[in-house]
């Protein structure tokens, strides 16, 4: 897989790409291809002409080579080259100029887990690491690169060391660099708010600089950590994609920059902007990993990777391919209005309609009555749930469900014992008052202390035995970030060191309790990211349930995430975000192939539904092995249709799911042309028998169900009369 020639040209190939630079003459590490494998790597073309441009300032002196043409693997700033760079800091002459060259380079097999911060596993796998060193200020700066056999990702990262015996202050220091040849390029990426995560916009690569980014303490719902750099016109089938995303659930940039002579340059890491870091001499700093891939035949072909990667990869081994349970969750059916008697009952109508797990969202913490208060406080209020939680649980776990809890750890309100025992714990600075946001505060995880707290207050209701599910939810943005814990010229350190207080308090827990179900929240995708799902190996995706608002946001989301790692429920009608009715069968069915589906409805809801529910949260139980480990493909999106396919791991089923969002007259008859079946397989139609060929589906198409609106035909497959309306085919595949 790793190749390195004996004039250091460095090549990593496996079946679905090739990376390669090498040391140029001048001892800088020189990007010369990453995209299709190629058959010998070490003999690709440089890129570098090494010819005089007017405008070029030649690199130290030397002719024709100046690093602001150069393709580069890891830039920084101030000896020629002026593109915003991969590094950039203040050195103890004061001055911001770095010259990294080349020093040494070794290859390890498999891959090295970061200490404190998440990291991809390895296996069957090889990280080449590679020592850059600025001479003059004794940094060094190791960048490693892990190939694996079977997967078409490469990760990224990068450590510095202080090598000196002065202070070093880091302003930038990214997880990876990566500049693209001059070409048509375009941007995809996922944009939004609560609600509305994971919007998908395309645009041209502009001439200047780009960037999604996060400054909230969390990645965000605003700009999902994930950009691809298609080519020009690039659709789900045809297309070279570089995509990229990173291991990390706080402040992060994708920087694209397409310089002066249209190279297209990606920076994937920490957000510059407000971070800085002293590093003391002898000190180390670990960027997050940064995760990139290359594919060449679509939009497709890169989530395939991406879903195979994270599920492999990532997401908690232990759930992996694991069905998930159907639940019933308590915040759309009863917000706060909770006691134990209420919660008991909903358990009963959940055993009715067959559901597998009991889920206590928010309020069932001692004066929790609605979001003013309580947050912090991790004990059962003592008039609703005067058993408390050991004993609800129990007695839920008694009617044969499994049991989850509701936890939102990072926050406190000022209106709660936690505060009035430790004002000083919460992210401030001093002389301003802190921002509300949803009436709480956000706790200082920089501090060991509120870990060790927190932990203690989780562990004691969890370590009842009797729990099978954290929703670990996080409601706010961060605002006034300081921390008490550190001195005056550390406080720019403290939103990272918030995450490596989090990642410290979720590795504890997920450590002791492997086998309870975590999901990550924070007001639905507002950290949505593979740092969180490297612990948690569920995503609440969003608080929009309303199924017509819920298809953009999983189309979106699906470009990264495989729907293993999400949850989706049958929500209210009209529905509480945005108004909208809908029938139960669509708002089922767009949440058909996520790994964990349920039901957020009260009692009346449930009973007035009560025969349809039961159907489908049979269907959801029958098809939980179904919905983890298989193929997703997204076939067709406009703004009237959606339809999704599903194949399942062992390709013996195969689901579609199609969305018709507007009614109207005489809509032309519509085909889906499925992918990825065997030509040569026939496969049933479960509702009538009737047998399609494999290849045919994928070529002529599988007709579409047709909106009825006048006198219906018994030739056509009708979905109902209406906007909204939805229709969900199974096929089985003819064994041969
Ligand atoms: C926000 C989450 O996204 C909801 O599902 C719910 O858990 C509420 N928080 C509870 O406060």
């Amino acid at each position: 897989m790793i190749t390195v020639s004996e004039n250091n040209i460095f090549a990593l190939t496996n079946s679905y790409f090739s990376y390669v630079f090498r040391v140029s003459p001048e001892g800088i590490l020189e990007h010369l291809h990453y995209g299709g494998s190629l058959r010998d790597p070490l003999k690709v073309a440089t890129h570098h002409l090494r010819t005089q441009r007017e405008v070029a300032t030649n690199f130290q002196g030397g002719p024709y080579f100046s690093l602001s043409d150069t393709p580069q693997e890891y830039p920084s700033f101030g000896t020629s080259d002026f593109r915003f760079p991969a590094l950039h800091g203040r050195n103890s002459d004061g001055n911001t100029v770095f010259s990294l060259h080349y020093k040494k380079h070794k290859i390890v097999t498999d891959k090295p887990r970061l200490k404190k911060l998440p990291s991809a596993r390895g296996g069957d796998s090889e990280t080449l690491i590679v020592t850059l060193e600025d001479v003059l200020h004794k940094l060094e700066v190791e960048l490693h690169y892990t190939i694996y056999q079977d997967y078409g990702v490469l990760v990224r990262s990068t450590k510095l060391k202080n090598k000196g015996d002065k202070e070093i202050q880091l302003q930038h220091a990214f997880s990876s660099a990566l500049d693209l040849p001059p070409q048509d390029y375009e941007i995809l990426h996922l944009h939004g708010t609560w609600s509305r995560e994971f919007n998908e916009e395309r645009i041209d690569v502009p001439k200047g600089r780009f960037v999604v980014d996060s400054a909230r303490g969390t990645s965000s719902a605003a700009h999902n950590p994930f950009i691809a750099i298609v080519q020009k016109g690039a659709t789900e089938e045809h297309g070279r994609v570089h995509a990229t995303t990173l291991m990390y659930s706080g402040n992060f940039a994708l920087s694209v920059e397409k310089g002066e002579f249209e190279d297209v340059r990606l920076l994937a890491g920490i957000n510059p902007y407000n971070f800085h870091w002293r590093l003391k001499p002898g000190k180390k700093f670990c960027t997050p990993e940064a995760l990139h891939v290359y594919a060449d035949k679509g939009l497709r072909s890169m989530s395939h990777i991406w879903h195979e990667f994270v599920r492999d990869k990532v997401s908690p081994e232990r759930f992996r391919h694991k069905p998930r349970p159907t639940y019933l969750n308590t915040w759309e059916a009863a917000y706060f209005d909770v006691d134990e008697t209420k919660v008991l009952h909903l358990a009963d109508k959940a055993k009715d309609i067959g559901v597998d797990m009991l889920v206590l969202d928010d309020g069932w913490f001692e004066g929790r009555r609605d979001d003013t208060s309580s947050l912090g406080d991790w004990t059962a209020d003592k008039k609703r749930f005067p058993s408390g939680i050991p004993a609800l649980a129990a007695k839920v776990k008694a009617k044969g469900l499994k049991f989850g809890i509701w936890f939102e750890p990072e926050m406190v309100n000022p209106k709660s014992q936690l505060f009035k025992n430790h004002p000083d714990w919460i992210l401030h600075v001093p002389g301003r008052k802190p921002s509300l946001g949803r009436n709480q505060l956000t706790l200082d995880l920089s501090r060991p202390e509120v870990i060790d707290y927190l932990y203690g207050q989780i562990d004691n209701i969890l370590s009842c035995g009797d729990i099978d599910y954290v929703k670990w939810d996080m409601n706010r943005n961060m605002t006034e970030v300081g921390s008490a814990g550190l001195p005056k010229n550390r406080q720019r350190e403290v939103s990272h060191r918030y995450m490596i207080g989090l990642y410290d308090l979720l590795k504890r827990l997920t450590k002791k309790y492997p086998d309870i179900l975590f999901e990550n929240c924070a007001s639905g995708g507002n950290r949505f990211d593979l740092g969180m799902l490297s612990f948690m190996a569920q995503n609440w995706t969003s608080d929009m349930c309303d199924p017509i608002g819920r298809l953009e946001i999983i189309n979106g989301c699906s470009y990264l995430f495989p729907l293993d790692v999400t949850a989706a429920y049958i929500g209210p009608s009209p529905n509480h975000q945005n108004g909208r009715k809908s029938s139960i069968d669509t708002r089922f069915n767009a949440g058909a192939f996520c790994a964990a589906r349920g039901i957020s409805l009260n009692e009346t809801d449930i009973e007035e539904n009560k025969d349809q529910l039961q159907n489908l949260m049979q269907f959801a139980k029958n098809s939980a092995e179904d919905m983890v480990g298989g193929r997703f493909d997204r076939l067709i999106k406009t703004d009237t249709e959606v339809c999704w396919q599903y194949t399942t791991r062992d390709e013996t089923k195969v689901y579609l799911a199609y969305f018709h969002i507007l009614a109207a007259p005489n809509l032309p008859f519509r085909r889906a042309r499925m992918v990825g079946l065997n030509p040569n397989a026939d496969y049933t139609l479960v509702e009538d028998g009737v047998r399609y060929a494999g290849d045919a589906l994928m070529q002529s198409g599988m007709p579409l169900p047709y909106v009825a609106t006048g006198q219906v035909n018994e030739n056509v497959r009708y979905m109902a009369k209406g906007d909204f309306s939805s229709y969900l085919f199974v096929f089985e595949k003819v064994a041969q």
